[in-house]
């Protein structure tokens, strides 16, 4: 009979819990078979009583078939050469941080050929509506279809090749900051009109999260969209104007442009 698979996450600070309450909660893998890492014992606390195996970095990478590395990127590197011994090809090392290519990992792992995928999940996989594109290294073919169906209780998971992962880390993740800068200021806008702080909360909110649904459910474009809701000489019509004079596409492509010059620069780093 074949063994049951076990996977493993090293580094349960904000995105290694919720990977591992996202794999609690699909049931793909009973709590039994997910082991879990962190240097901060606290932290774990709540899985061990989940009934997670809790231990060491290399007794996770002993153990389990798929070793998920969820510590922050400059820690990346002690952590593959603590447990490369423990990788094997028959193995998957799934790494979210950001900036670490997979070449960079493979480097460490030597001459194995340990499959090894690249994640740049976003901050909404909090709440399962993540975007996730992944790329699997040079001997990871074939492990695309464990990769996403492991991931897909958070969001959307899809391919992506290595060279635009500069660009997805400015547009989808840092995007929500970008979106929620918006909805700072609109909240900001609805308490100067006097709005009570729950309307604002509300309106803000709902705003985004009804736009988002919208071109997520309707599949129309944000062109056709936005023509749904700007009759000629109507309010909305009005407003855009003010959004063509002042080039906000402009700032828009120069903050992400930004960002992903800033994402190249830690790459390099
Ligand atoms: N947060 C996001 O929105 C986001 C989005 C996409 C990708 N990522 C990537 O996800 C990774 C984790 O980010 P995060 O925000 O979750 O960081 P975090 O909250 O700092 O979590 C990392 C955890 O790993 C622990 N750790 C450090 N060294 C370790 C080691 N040698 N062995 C075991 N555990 C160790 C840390 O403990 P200490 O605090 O003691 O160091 C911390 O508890 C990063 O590489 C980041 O680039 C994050």
């Amino acid at each position: 009979m074949r063994k049951k698979k076990t996977i493993g996450v090293i580094g349960c600070g904000n995105m290694g819990s919720i990977l591992v309450k996202g794999l609690l909660e699909s049931g793909l893998y009973p709590a039994s078979r997910i082991y879990i890492s962190d240097t901060q014992k606290k932290k774990l606390k709540y899985f061990k009583r989940a009934g997670l195996q809790v231990v060491d970095n290399r007794r996770l990478s002993e153990n389990a078939d798929v070793v998920i590395i969820a510590v922050k990127p400059d820690a990346v590197e002690e952590v593959v050469s603590e447990i490369k011994e423990f990788l094997t090809p028959s193995k998957v090392l799934v790494s979210i941080a950001a900036g670490i290519s997979t070449a960079r990992i493979e480097k460490i792992l030597l001459k194995k050929s340990v499959p090894v995928i690249r994640v740049m999940p976003n901050l909404n996989v909090r709440v399962r509506a993540g975007l996730l594109p992944y790329c699997p290294g040079r001997y990871a073919d074939g492990c695309e279809g464990l990769v996403e169906k492991l991931l897909a209780p958070l969001g959307i998971v899809f391919k992506l090749s290595e060279e635009k992962f500069d660009a997805v880390t400015a547009i989808s993740g840092s995007g929500p900051g970008f979106i929620f800068y918006i909805a700072e200021n609109i909240k900001r806008i609805c308490k100067k009109k006097k709005f009570t702080e729950q309307q604002s909360a509300i309106i803000t909110s709902y705003l985004i999260y009804g736009s988002g649904k919208m071109l997520a459910e309707t599949k129309l474009s944000p062109d056709r969209l936005k023509e749904m809701v700007s009759s000629p000489g109507g309010t909305t019509v009005a407003g855009l104007k003010v959004f063509e004079e002042k080039n906000f596409p402009e700032i828009l492509k120069e903050s992400i442009e930004k960002a992903e010059n800033r994402s190249k620069e830690l790459s390099r780093a």
